[in-house]
């Protein structure tokens, strides 16, 4: 079974996560500190769960794709049976890489060194010149290293490297709810993730584009060019303080903007959540949706729309597009989106498409302004004085509400501090502990 080499005792008590985060701020280091940021790689990426693919990005036998999750390179592949399956990407001969590119389709998996050969369940069943292993080789036995668990819901797929520990359930807790918010606008309850991913690589720490995400208080600034140049943005638009939209902290580091409160709250347009479409021109999907969820609930769907989330600690459920998160090194990520396409309805696909190609990657109107200002934050933490970034707007101001959630204002950093407590606990005693 293997597990990420574990840091030395006397760096674990160098490290005083108490002090480092704080209830309304954290500590610059947490951004640049190379031993912060290798223990992050094992305490959270690979003791915890960590998101590796969606069902979808594999729809036949033989599909693969290879992603990382800390500093693991993994592959994960559909076998014969239809079956997935998450291996270490390295041979068991010599540990070359296997797979080299990020996906394809092939009936058996071959080291391109001395071409043993594996099938897709990570059995190996080619050996060249078998027989001139000693007695007690056994093929049986080489097979590749399958990850120590996988789970997955709604079809996201989540890896975790070792055994024990926290369910998948557990670690998402109330957050199935957003990605249940997401399938459910959907007539059959599925989407696909098969217009492939744009990878943007930013000069940040990947904890400061998890808190972007879900940071309700910079659109109106960051992104000023962007409402100014194009007014279907109607979500980024609509971002104003005295909105009903709300921040959330769902708990072990689940957050996102509730904009779905706000367009209820409206409760006389379909859509608003697309940049305002008229109905009239998703005839089947909305006709689908009434089919599927009854007159009313497919009202609300559709008024409601998707959820904007941030679930830890690599994958976000950005509205119409996945964002993840692939941390580089302190100072580099990469981040990787990619639209969502409901199942059942084409007619929104296609628009869904169009406004992705518009927002997102590096020539998008939307990330671009983040990836720049995440660049400009990276450089500027660099500088030892004043040590400590501020994360206290709208503290003392929040509403816990029964179900446990905790909320505030569109504009408030709720959503920041709920991501820092779990990064806390996690770091301080170790993912079966947060
Ligand atoms: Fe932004």
């Amino acid at each position: 079974m293997a597990t990420a080499p574990a840091l030395s005792r006397q760096l674990a008590e160098q490290l005083d996560f108490a002090h480092l985060v704080q209830d309304g701020r954290v500590h610059g280091s947490l951004y640049t500190n190379p031993e912060i940021y290798a223990r992050e790689m094992d305490y959270i990426f690979h003791r915890g769960w960590s998101f590796v693919a969606h069902e979808s990005e594999l729809p036949n036998n033989g599909d693969f794709v290879v992603r990382k999750v800390g500093t693991q390179s993994l592959l994960v592949t559909r076998d014969n049976k239809g079956e997935i399956h998450i291996h270490y990407n390295r041979c068991s001969h010599r540990g070359a890489v296997l797979c080299q590119t990020n996906s394809g389709h092939r009936p058996r998996l071959t080291c391109p060194y001395h071409a043993w050969t594996f099938s897709l369940d990570g059995r190996l069943i080619g050996v060249p010149d078998e027989e001139a292993y000693p007695e007690g080789f056994n093929k049986a036995e080489a097979g590749l290293a399958r990850v120590a668990r996988m789970d997955s819901y709604g079809g996201f797929i989540f890896a975790n490297l070792v055994p024990n520990g926290k369910t998948l359930r557990d670690h998402l807790g109330r957050a199935t709810e957003l990605i249940d918010g997401l399938l459910g606008l959907s007539p059959v309850g599925r989407i696909k993730l098969n217009a492939g991913w744009i990878k943007h690589k930013m000069r940040s720490n990947w904890k400061m584009i998890v808190e972007n995400q879900v940071d309700g208080y910079h659109a109106p600034m960051t992104h000023g060019s962007l409402l100014k140049a194009n007014q279907t943005f109607a979500t980024v638009r609509d971002r104003k303080p005295k909105s009903a939209t709300r921040v959330r902290d769902f708990g072990n580091g689940h957050t996102d903007i509730d904009h779905t409160r706000d367009y209820l709250e409206a409760n006389d347009r379909l859509f608003r959540w697309t940049g305002g479409i008229d109905p009239a021109r998703l005839p089947k999907y909305v006709q689908a949706m009434k089919d599927a969820y009854g007159e009313d609930e497919a009202r609300r769907r559709l008024i409601g729309g998707p959820p904007h989330s941030m679930l830890f600690p690599n994958i976000s459920l950005a509205e119409m597009n996945i964002m993840v998160i692939e941390p580089v090194s302190p100072t580099q990520s990469i981040q990787y989106t990619c639209p969502v396409f409901l199942e059942g309805a084409e007619e929104l696909n296609a628009r869904t498409l169009r406004r992705c190609e518009g927002a997102l990657g590096p020539a998008g109107f939307l990330i671009a302004d983040d990836a720049e200002i995440g660049e400009l934050t990276q450089m500027g933490v660099a500088n030892l004085e004043p040590e400590w970034v501020n994360l206290s707007r709208g503290m003392g101001k929040e509403e816990i509400l029964p179900n446990g959630i905790t909320q505030a204002g569109l504009m408030d950093e709720t959503s920041q501090r709920g991501f820092w407590r779990h990064y806390r606990a996690t770091m301080a005693e170790g993912q079966e502990a947060a």
